[in-house]
């Protein structure tokens, strides 16, 4: 059975209060159903038994899509949605409110940042929470690695490393800091997966390297499952924001960096060319 964030759960369940009128067969329904949603959102529809890496190379075929699409451009549900439109000189803040909630990206690092801020950490490790998988809206396969080169150009070092590698991070456990391998993975990839090669070899890196400790928190603070339909805001972190994240004046896609087409890609996923 995939780990489930209590928590979450109870939200979903509309707060503890209403879990507890809940007898075992209904708990165990909408059990079943918070994880069919949590599940649904990231493209994976079976539960109960973990596939093996055949069987997930299997189902390429049955998608009219490939997995590694960013969020922003699929919806495995049906048709898209048109987008509202961005203003002129876009931020960070616009870009969390119209672009990256298209595929949960926007609740699920908002969560995140959320659980960094209550475990009282630092506020560049919050921010790398807050940002570590937006890259994912643009594309979904080594999204650490696309993350990292979207935030390059307007955030420190550290956070750009944290985002880079807890992709990496992710598939390794680590027992002094209470890590373990998500559940989720052994339905996402197989139960049988080995990590890529550049992953490995990333791994390899990490282990000796004195900011270790920066994606790691990442990991520790990624919730493995998550409610689409909490409402979190990104009020609590805007001061951070302004902290640790130099805002281009004339906005994020306008201002020449190396990074300004993939803000201009996420702006106008609609765009033929
Ligand atoms: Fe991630
Ligand atoms: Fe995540």
């Amino acid at each position: 059975m995939i780990e489930v964030d209590k928590q979450l759960f109870l939200e979903h369940l509309g707060g503890a209060e209403e879990a507890k009128k809940l007898g075992p067969e209904a708990k165990a329904d909408a059990m079943e159903d918070f994880l069919a949603s949590a599940l649904k959102t990231i493209g994976v529809t079976e539960i109960g038994r973990y596939p093996n890496v055949a069987e997930v190379e299997k189902r390429i075929e049955t998608r009219p899509f490939r997995q590694g699409a960013g969020f922003l451009f699929v919806n495995p549900a049906g048709n898209m949605n048109r987008l509202p439109p961005m203003p002129a000189k876009p931020t960070l803040a616009d870009f969390f409110e119209l672009r990256f909630g298209t595929g949960s990206t926007r609740n699920h690092c908002l969560q995140s940042a959320a659980l960094a801020m209550k475990n009282g950490l630092r506020e560049e490790t919050i921010l790398a929470c807050l940002l570590h998988d937006t890259g994912a809206e643009l594309m979904r396969t080594d999204h650490g690695w696309w993350g990292a080169a979207l935030y390059e150009p307007y955030v420190s070092e550290k956070v750009a490393f944290a985002i880079r590698y807890h992709q990496t991070l992710r598939f390794y456990p680590d027992k002094d800091t209470g890590y373990e391998y998500p559940e989720l993975y052994r339905y996402l990839f197989g139960e049988d997966y080995v990590p890529a090669p550049h992953v490995q070899a990333a791994y390899e890196m990490l282990k000796k390297h004195k900011w270790y400790m920066e994606p790691r928190l990442v990991t520790l603070n990624d919730l493995y499952s998550f409610n689409p339909n909490a409402k979190v805001t990104l009020e609590p972190f805007l001061d951070i924001i302004g902290r640790h994240f130099k805002q281009p004046k004339e906005g994020l896609g306008n201002d020449n960096s190396a990074a300004a087409h993939m803000w201009r890609s996420i702006a106008r996923p609609d765009s033929p060319l």
